[in-house]
């Protein structure tokens, strides 16, 4: 195999100096058109290709991002995902994708991985099992001792002083269950999302508070935990079914979770929302062909990615700047698997 050309090489055959290439192919310093131009030919005559890692560690820079999520299989971060990658690009930078699984070992790996690859900084989806993040053994105190750039988005570190981009999950438990009361239903189950998970924990908050304003007492055989994935939220509807006074609206504390529900419903012969009315929480795009399109929640995360972008340029371009903590406001969208309930 033919050796790489060297920037001597390219020199050569443009006759200018090693120096004068460098300046061309990193745009350090003025070239006339007629010198670029030949130093251009030279290097498509060799076949030469400037190594971007090594100008990009001489700039201190490599216009690449990382982003870590937990579920690259969930729609919610596969969109979240889309949109951060999306205003990336917008802004000249390239991401490198990293799904942990929700497994804290493999958080490690790849914030090594992010350390190793220089990338610029790092927007945090974390699996929720946090150590204390103050000390390197937590992947996350690896990335502050190198003081490296990061945002957390989605799944808060309370107590911890990082950028952060998080939706209202208080106010869109809330949301979710106020609607339900306002239809008239009075035994309102809660599917939840693993406990140690903020935005679970939050939206459960938000379902009790929903209760209480409205005088109702919360039945705890009525909150059943779920993982986010559907066959969870199948089992949780299961053991909701079997009870001796069976809810007739279930809120379920993300989509996925929902389609569970929905699925038990339709192989009991449930109507719903007649006789059963279900809300989700995401808005991921599968809700609007489930059957019958699924009321939900939404998400605004289109806006989560964009802040979350905006936000680590942000701190890439000044680490000293006050942290900043986004939180912002989840909709109520309404199709047809919620219906009224007589009182
Ligand atoms: O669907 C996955 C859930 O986990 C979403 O509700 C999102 O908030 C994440 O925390």
């Amino acid at each position: 195999m033919k050796p790489r050309p060297t920037i001597r090489e390219v020199a050569r055959q443009a006759n200018v100096s090693p120096t004068t290439v460098s300046h061309v192919i990193n745009e350090t310093r003025f070239v006339s058109e007629q010198l670029r131009q030949r130093v251009y030919q030279a290097m498509d005559d060799l076949g030469y290709r400037p190594n971007a890692l090594a100008r990009s560690l001489r700039q201190g820079e490599t216009h690449t991002l990382g982003l870590i999520l937990p579920d690259s299989a969930n729609p919610f971060f596969a969109e979240i995902g889309r949109n951060i990658e999306a205003s990336a690009f917008e802004l000249g930078y390239s991401l490198i994708l990293c799904n942990t699984e929700g497994d804290i070992n493999r958080e490690h790996i790849y914030v090594d991985l992010l350390i190793r690859k220089q990338v610029d900084g790092i927007i945090f989806v974390g699996t929720g099992d946090r150590s204390d993040s103050g000390d390197r053994s937590d992947p996350l105190g690896a990335l502050f001792q190198r003081r490296l750039p990061v945002v957390v988005v989605d799944r808060d570190l309370p107590g911890i002083e990082v950028d952060a981009v998080l939706a209202d999950n208080l106010k869109g438990g809330y949301m979710a269950t106020r609607h339900l009361i306002d239809l008239g239903h009075r035994r309102i189950a809660c599917i939840s999302g693993p406990s140690h998970l903020t935005p679970s924990a939050y939206r459960v908050t938000g379902y009790r508070n929903a209760h209480h304003e409205a005088g109702l007492p919360v039945d705890h055989s009525l909150i059943q935990r779920g993982d986010f994935h559907p066959e969870s939220g199948r089992i949780a509807a299961s053991r909701l079914f079997e009870l001796p006074d069976p809810p007739t609206a279930i809120f379920a504390c993300n989509d996925l979770m929902a389609m569970g529900a929905l699925h038990v419903a339709a192989t009991n012969g449930c109507l719903v929302p007649d006789e059963l009315s279900i809300i989700g929480f995401d808005d991921i795009e599968l809700a609007s062909f489930s059957f019958p399109p699924l009321t939900t929640i939404s998400q605004p995360k289109k806006k989560m990615g964009e802040v979350a972008v905006q936000l680590l340029l942000e701190r890439i371009q000044d680490k000293s700047r006050p942290v900043q903590r986004r939180i912002l406001s989840p909709s109520l969208v309404l199709r047809q698997s919620t219906g009224g309930q007589e009182a």
